[in-house]
């Protein structure tokens, strides 16, 4: 059985059920997302292998060829109708045309269930999902459950990584508005013990990880590579629970009455399902999203148990997060751009600035180390490589506002977070396309000769479609010097 189906055999069923890992009921064959592709604009819809089973991956991979793929729908397997799609602007205005928030790229999460590859929803700060005008969630103070299985090692202090329960109309209307899942190390508002990340419950204008408003000691730390996250909630009541998705059970961290602050007892809720953003529309969060649901109804401690144990059966499991040529820690590499312009120019730095310049076996001995990049470990996940300076050993190519500088680094979590990233399968079919770990819609790609962070499309002007491909692939040799 799935989780859905043992919510159902609970007395609670799911009115909202959303993967683009596996199906959550039993029989559901249907679709579990759409995509849509850079190339031409096609969508396509993505179905487990068989009924009940793991997506089909290898579909995504093969109508996304050559090309960019963005998640465009997050289905409800339900039956309800519940399908998650591009979040409007709120209180805040998504990085999007008319304010609507990012779509998140389709291969930024890849995992294996049981061996086969999948792909999660990688939220980087301004991507969110949402539904404004749901069936059957819970409204006003009435019971409800939800889980979600979320990347314990993906997350930041930014306004918020929620799934749940929200407002209907994009705009914070005050507390008890919303009840979903946050996972991160926002102290804003609650906090746990330690340093986090934590699972809270967002019930808005807060963060809830127990009775207190502000730190309870029962709300661990906790950064499995996969966790399972739990919040439930019904009339004078609620629970915050979380376990490790791959393996044991569920610990329970609070389980007890409402807020005593007003406006959380009775609650208000809305209703509406948002994924990756604040009640609000607030973006600045991250997270990485494999599945989740919402019932009606208030679940039994042994229904969420028989989840989780459903969680940990479907073997959540790390996978490659490179393809293309190989790349090997320590050497040093340059990086020559493919687009018929510029053929002779390498990925290169002045001061600050990453560009292209034309290199040759004649050029200067200068000229070829500002080209020249030694090959890191990734300093943000080593699952992917950051590219030090050969001239300035100590300073990487990150990229700040999109732009790729060469920084010093500093330290910082967000430092070796901007950069890290993960080179696949050229796009144009030559050498390598370098996508940005914390924005993989994001590449390297050359602009006027001037280097960025670029997606396929976006509203900077070096994210234009025109060119993006052969701009985005990148002939990777020894290093010139
Ligand atoms: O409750 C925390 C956040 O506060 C909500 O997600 C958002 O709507 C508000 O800014
Ligand atoms: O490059 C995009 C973002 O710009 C980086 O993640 C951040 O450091 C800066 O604000």
């Amino acid at each position: 059985a799935g989780p859905c189906d043992i919510y159902a055999s609970g007395g609670t069923p799911c009115i909202a059920a959303h993967s683009t890992t596996r199906a959550l009921y039993n029989a559901y064959a249907g679709s579990l997302y759409q995509v849509k592709r850079g190339s031409d604009g096609a969508v396509a819809n993505i179905a487990p292998l068989s009924a009940g089973g793991v997506a089909n991956a290898a579909a995504q991979d093969s109508f996304c060829a050559g090309t960019t793929c963005l998640i465009t729908i997050i289905y409800d397997q339900s039956g309800r109708g519940n399908h998650l799609t591009q979040a409007p602007p709120g209180g805040f205005e998504g990085p999007e045309a008319n304010g609507y928030d990012n779509l998140a790229s389709a291969t930024g999460a890849p995992v294996t269930l049981n061996g086969h590859k999948a792909y999660g929803v990688f939220i980087s700060p301004g991507t969110g999902y949402r539904n404004n005008a749901p069936s059957g969630t819970a409204k006003g103070d009435a019971a409800e459950g939800m889980y979600a299985v979320f990347d314990g090692t993906h997350y930041n202090g930014g306004c918020c990584f929620d799934y749940g329960n929200a407002e209907t109309n994009n705009l914070d209307t005050g507390n008890g508005h919303m009840e979903a899942i946050y996972f991160g190390d926002s102290t804003a508002w609650g906090s746990g013990s330690g340093s986090g990340p934590w699972i809270m419950a967002d019930l808005e204008n807060g963060l809830f990880s127990g009775a207190n408003p502000k730190n309870n000691a029962g709300d661990p730390s906790i950064s499995h590579r996969f966790i399972t996250a739990v919040v439930k909630g019904g009339p004078n009541k609620w629970a915050l629970k979380g376990a490790n998705a791959a393996s044991g059970s569920l610990s329970t961290y609070y389980d007890g009455a409402r807020p005593s602050v007003r406006g959380y007892n009775p609650m208000s809720k809305e209703g509406a399902i948002i994924l990756g953003i604040g009640g609000d529309n607030s973006i600045s969060a991250q997270g990485t999203f494999y599945e989740g649901v919402m019932t009606t109804g208030y679940p039994s401690d042994a229904t969420e148990n028989a989840v989780q144990a459903d969680i940990v059966a479907a073997k959540y499991a790390t996978t490659s997060m490179t393809s293309g040529p190989a790349l090997a820690v320590g050497s040093s590499i340059s990086l020559r751009a493919t687009t018929a312009c510029c053929t002779t120019r390498y990925l290169a730095h002045t001061g600050a600035t990453v560009n292209t310049q034309v290199v040759s076996s004649s050029s200067s001995a200068a000229l070829k180390q500002q080209a020249s990049w030694t090959v890191r470990a990734g300093l943000g996940n080593g699952a992917c490589f950051s590219f030090e300076s050969r001239d300035t050993p100590g300073s990487f190519i990150r990229h700040y506002d999109f732009a790729l500088v060469v920084a010093a680094n500093d330290g910082s979590k967000q430092f070796r977070e901007d950069a890290t990233f993960c080179p696949q399968a050229g796009l144009n079919g030559q050498g390598s396309s370098i996508r940005a770990w914390g924005y993989p819609t994001r590449y390297f790609r050359h602009y006027d000769n001037v280097a960025y962070a670029a997606s396929n499309g976006g509203v900077h002007t070096f994210d234009v479609a025109g060119s993006f491909n052969d701009d985005a692939s990148w002939v990777v040799s020894d290093g010139l010097a």
